[in-house]
């Protein structure tokens, strides 16, 4: 039957038909090797080409000369050696009719010089990036050649691989960076009017024309407005728009608003949980009226409605559903299958990319498949096996994941909470309202367990024989963890956890003093409901900067309300201890730096984050009666074969722990946990 659903056109862009109108807009993962894309790369695209999409942008900032260094893992368009790992991973989706592009760049002053060959780092003019901290030098002459060579090479290499096309990045890269006023300050040929500043542009579009002829696709990634008070204006923006588009050289505009340079304006760019949902989408639509070129545009279209509705109203030609694909790479599959209510939404907690800038790989806070590919399915196979009776202990996200994949496996899946919700953890984190957005993460699987027939027990506070009623083939403890306190010399009994602040159970005093020793989340949630309610706050950490867990994009909300809130932040001091005088409580500071040193704060309340002490009592109680005596080999686990030794033949059924159960970790170690034993069973 054919659809009439917007999203489910094709279109056509100049000869290539994408089979719909979804796209992933191009994204580094980090999952790179040498540079190389290799299994792991090409795994992560095929997963969404088999999930129907119509067009993956590869690459994040392919790099086409040697002296702009990779900032976070950027594949190496430069060397010769790209070429068959390229068209392997073409192939890969081509098979599922997915078309591939990549985008290429030179980072301009967006990398940092003392990485791989140690080349100066150059933009057009020498105006420091804060976020990678180089001081660039001014882009001479010769250099302009060997980088327009360099494009015109990086392009070549991509056609010869077999790829469908290629985009430029332009947007805090070089190539604007001569377009912004905010960063060419020259009085050359490459500066002053628009015609200079494009000139850089139209040098390489040239170049890059003559090396792969007119039939390949050629678009650009453009900021078309950067949104502050120096920067490129939308006038000149929506003009640079206009001008590529009648080139003749471009064949589509994947328009950005907003600049990237420091984390806080990042997140305008590509906002995080919290923040508007699709803010840009009326202003790419105003780009495609005035310039009538074929629009692509990607910025929190997370929910399916919505990007059907950026397609309806004409606003786009492609919409860009990037990180709703890496929490669900099936999306298109599960709209035309009618199952839209079964895709697993991204809730904006940007994991992935905050990941990524501290030098990780991109992982999803709550899909630990993607990426993984290779060893994690996104679609979970029935067990071959005897059906099992399961017994999960705990309705957190991680106990939730292994009910799920359990249930996929076709085995009998019973859950027993001890509240009267599921959630955890996870639930408490949306007691900050700027993150309620997460319970995304429970919804959705609870929704699943529904669909797969698990039976939740709410209130139920399983011991040993509520458990060994169940006659369990296999039990997964996931009870979680209780908040424990940092260490202190004295006054464990006069702090308030963490979780009670965010709970609403113990409400915040007049002046607070937040001690954060886990250095994520947690206690930065409880400090922004402390400052948003009014208190005084000091958030004092023993790092040298604070939550050194969470990455650059999620500090930012955080900061903006310590700022706009008047909380006073001091790192490089732990708390010692805490005492009663009178009514106040006075706390005792110290130092890692200085022996000896002490300071003194008086306040009401002192909240402490510490992390979990697992909730161990019912593992430790039924480890003596379980086959394997709660172990897990490690070594199979990665390797293959049966991950559950036999240690007691006595015992009646296998048991293993996830999560804080374990250890204090985090969602996405919970998560991970929950499928990775799940599918073993
Ligand atoms: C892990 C990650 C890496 C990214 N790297 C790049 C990049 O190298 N180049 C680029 O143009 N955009 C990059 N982006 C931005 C995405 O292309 C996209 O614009 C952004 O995620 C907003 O769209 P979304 O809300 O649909 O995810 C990256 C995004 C993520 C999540
Ligand atoms: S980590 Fe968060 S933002 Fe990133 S894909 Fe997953 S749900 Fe979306």
């Amino acid at each position: 039957m054919i659809s009439n659903d917007p999203l489910l056109q094709p279109y056509q862009l100049k000869h290539l038909t994408l089979k719909n109108r979804v796209m992933s807009t191009s994204h580094e993962p980090a999952y790179s090797e040498d540079g190389m894309p290799k299994e792991r790369y090409r795994l992560y695209h095929a997963e969404k080409a088999k999930g129907g999409m119509a067009l993956t942008m590869t690459a994040g900032s392919a790099i086409v000369s040697r002296d702009s260094p990779a900032a976070f893992g950027n594949l190496h368009v430069y060397d010769d050696r790209i070429v068959p790992w390229l068209a392997e991973l073409a192939d890969a989706c081509h098979e599922h009719d997915c078309k591939v592009m990549i985008q290429i760049t030179h980072l301009g002053r967006r990398t940092g010089w003392n990485k791989a060959d140690w080349l100066p780092v150059l933009s057009a003019s020498p105006v420091r990036e804060p976020a990678h901290r180089a001081f660039p030098k001014t882009i001479e002459e010769w250099d302009i050649e060997r980088i327009v060579a360099d494009y015109a090479a990086a392009a070549q290499r991509c056609q010869a691989a077999g790829l469908d096309g290629i985009e430029f990045e332009s947007y805090g890269h070089l190539m604007d960076g001569f377009w912004s006023p905010a960063t060419n300050h020259r009085d050359d040929d490459f500066g002053g009017s628009l015609d200079n500043r494009l000139r850089f542009t139209d040098m390489v579009l040239d170049a890059v024309r003559t090396a792969v002829g007119e039939k390949f696709v050629v678009g650009i990634r453009m900021v078309a407005d950067e949104d502050f008070e120096k920067g490129l204006p939308k006038e000149e923006g929506v003009e640079i728009a206009r001008r590529l588009a009648n080139s003749g050289k471009v064949d589509f505009l994947n328009i950005i608003r907003g600049s990237i340079e420091t984390d806080a304006a990042l997140t305008k760019v590509i906002p995080v949980t919290g923040m508007r949902s699709s803010p840009h989408l009326d202003f790419a639509g105003e780009v495609r009226a005035a310039t009538k070129f074929p629009t692509f545009h990607a910025a929190r279209i997370s929910d399916v409605a919505t990007a059907r509705h950026a397609i309806a109203t004409g606003k786009l030609d492609m919409v860009g559903m990037t990180r709703a694909h890496i929490a669900d790479p099936h999306i298109i599959r599960k709209v035309m299958e009618g199952r839209e209510h079964e895709i697993r939404p991204c809730v904006g907690a940007t994991y992935c990319l905050d990941r990524i800038y501290e030098g990780g790989e991109a992982l999803c806070v709550h899909n630990a498949a993607t990426g993984r590919e290779a060893t994690i399915p996104h679609i979970i196979a029935k067990s071959e096996g005897p059906k099992k009776k399961v017994v999960v202990v705990g309705a957190g996200a991680g106990g939730l994941e292994a009910a799920r994949v359990a249930a996929e496996r076709g085995h009998q899946v019973t859950v027993l909470e001890a509240s009267s919700q599921a959630g955890g953890q996870v639930r408490l984190a949306t007691q900050n309202p700027r993150r309620k957005e997460l319970i995304g993460i429970i919804d959705w699987r609870l929704a699943e367990l529904d669909r797969l027939g698990v039976e939740i027990r709410y209130d139920t506070w399983a011991e040993k024989d509520d458990v060994l009623a169940l006659a369990p083939d296999v039990v997964i403890v996931a009870t979680g963890g209780m908040p424990q306190n940092p260490p202190l010399t004295t006054g464990d009994n006069l702090v308030t956890s963490s979780w009670d602040i965010m709970a609403g159970s113990v409400k915040p005093a007049e002046n607070v003093l937040l001690y954060d020793d886990n250095g994520g989340h947690q206690g930065m949630g409880a400090a922004e409901l402390i400052a948003n309610s009014g208190s005084k706050l000091e958030l004092v950490s023993p790092e040298r900067f604070f939550a050194p867990e969470m990455g650059g994009l999620n500090h930012v909300p955080y900061m903006r309300a310590f700022h706009e809130k008047g909380v006073t932040v001091t790192i490089n001091t732990r708390l010692r201890s805490v005492r009663r005088e009178g009514n106040q409580l006075i706390a005792e500071l110290a130092s890692d730096f200085a022996d000896g040193w002490r300071g003194e704060r008086r306040v009401d309340q002192v909240v402490v984050e510490h992390g979990t002490a697992p909730l161990d009592d019912l593992y430790l109680s039924l480890k003596p009666l379980s086959k394997n005596g709660g172990a897990v080999d490690y070594e199979r686990l990665v390797s293959g074969g049966d991950i559950f030794p036999q240690r007691n033949p006595e015992g009646g059924f296998v048991m293993f722990r996830i999560g804080d159960a374990v250890a204090s970790r985090n969602i996405h170690a919970a998560i991970y946990d929950g499928i990775r034993f799940g599918i073993r069973i």
